[in-house]
């Protein structure tokens, strides 16, 4: 089922995919997205920020299970971040129509837009519209590399800026939402399982560092004389290295744009983005006060923010038990990745997820990979998970 999708938005000389939010490739996505949901006879419904769902069943007359995740990826992403969650969601689907009988609850896939934010620099932005999780305003003057803000973007592509959103109607609609994903770590191979259920989303955020100083010449221009903007990007790239190691989180500079970009010349500006996550709130906080201290004068700001989640205790063991298929319950793992399904769980929507084993952890680059019997037992127990819900 992956198979229609492995041309889309796929950089041949990398085999990464490249699927910004509302790019071409995103667009013919979201068209396929479209025939699964008409090849099923589901209803489908774009809501107003854009997300996509096909119902089985009508959620106006009593709230839905719903399944499903996200089909843009990072910038030379993997094939199966977010695109495994909507193909199994369809499988699941499938596969329940073949037991016979119909779910007592009207049952939806969904694909949320712009999971990863790699185009405007806020994750999640399907599911914090959804939910009020991000004001509108702030959203809509977002920009994208070209500086073209999310407003022009969602115009272009004949949306209504002005109607995105908090939707209570849509969110009416959803009373259990279930994201099936590949695992971005290898618990589940020191577990030995196929499949697993999420404890927790850690608490994370992204951070833009502007240094400025002087452009000038490479040659001509003496040591003392410099205001080079690298130096204090490089000081707090290794600073935050040691903050991570001794505050026992993780931080990341996986992004940085240095202004104008020439070889013999001192930069004139460095923009760097900092993303940092961990168990604790407070440590991840503290580090990013101690980088933003270092920066002295610099200007740091907080681009987006994910309290920790930790997903409704009796969903998290319901589903460990039906996707452990009535022997040893599935293994129950902490995770941090962040998810539509963490910010449905913070605005109080009754949320789970299941992950998929990953042979070697990789993800967020071309390697990411989950074997084929893998992805079938997360159908089957993403099946059994939403034919228990929909009892
Ligand atoms: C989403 O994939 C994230 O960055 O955690
Ligand atoms: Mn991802
Ligand atoms: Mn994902």
């Amino acid at each position: 089922m992956l198979e229609p999708l492995t041309h889309i938005g796929r950089d041949a000389a990398t085999g990464g995919y490249v699927r910004d939010a509302w790019s071409p490739a995103d667009m013919e996505l979201r068209e396929w997205f479209a025939g699964e949901a008409a090849r099923r006879g589901l209803d489908l419904r774009e809501d107003r920020n854009g997300n996509l769902w096909a119902w089985w069943g009508d959620p106006s007359r009593s709230p839905g299970v719903v399944t499903g995740s996200h089909l843009d990826s990072v910038r030379q992403g993997g094939a199966y971040d977010g695109p495994l969650g909507i193909v199994s969601a369809f499988a699941a689907l499938d596969l329940l129509r073949e037991r016979g009988g119909t779910p007592g609850r009207p049952l939806g896939v969904v694909c949320f837009t712009d999971e990863e934010g790699a185009r405007f620099g806020v994750p999640c932005m399907g599911s914090r519209l959804l939910t009020g999780a991000i004001e509108p305003e702030r959203a809509l003057a977002l920009t994208d590399d070209d500086g073209d803000t999310l407003a022009d973007v969602l115009k272009r592509a004949g949306r209504r800026p002005e109607s995105v959103g908090r939707d209570d109607e849509t969110l009416a609609g959803v009373g259990a939402y279930v994201e099936l994903h590949v695992e971005q770590g290898r618990g589940l191979v020191a577990h030995g399982r196929p499949v697993g259920v999420a404890a927790a989303i850690w608490p994370h955020g992204r951070w833009r560092f502007d240094f400025r100083g002087r452009a000038d010449h490479a040659g001509t221009t003496r040591l003392a004389d410099r205001d080079d903007p690298m130096l204090p990007f490089a000081r707090m790239v290794l600073a935050a290295r040691a903050a991570a190691e001794r505050r026992g989180v993780v931080a990341t500079v996986g992004k940085v744009r240095v202004r104008p970009g020439n070889a013999n010349a001192v930069p004139g500006h460095v923009a760097a983005w900092l993303d940092a996550r961990g168990p604790a709130e407070d440590d991840v906080r503290a580090l990013v006060a101690e980088l933003a201290e270092l920066a002295g004068g610099h200007e740091v700001s907080e681009e987006s923010w994910t309290p920790v989640v930790g997903f409704d205790p009796a969903l998290r063991d319901r589903l460990a038990r039906v996707a452990g298929g009535g022997g040893t319950p599935a293994p129950v793992l902490p995770t941090g990745a962040g998810h539509d399904a963490g910010i449905l769980a913070a605005a109080g929507v009754p949320a789970g997820m299941l992950f998929v084993r990953n042979p070697t952890g990789v993800s967020h680059s071309p390697e990411e990979h989950a074997e084929q019997a893998d992805c079938e037992a997360g159908v089957v127990a993403l099946a059994d998970v939403l034919e228990d819900l929909c009892r």
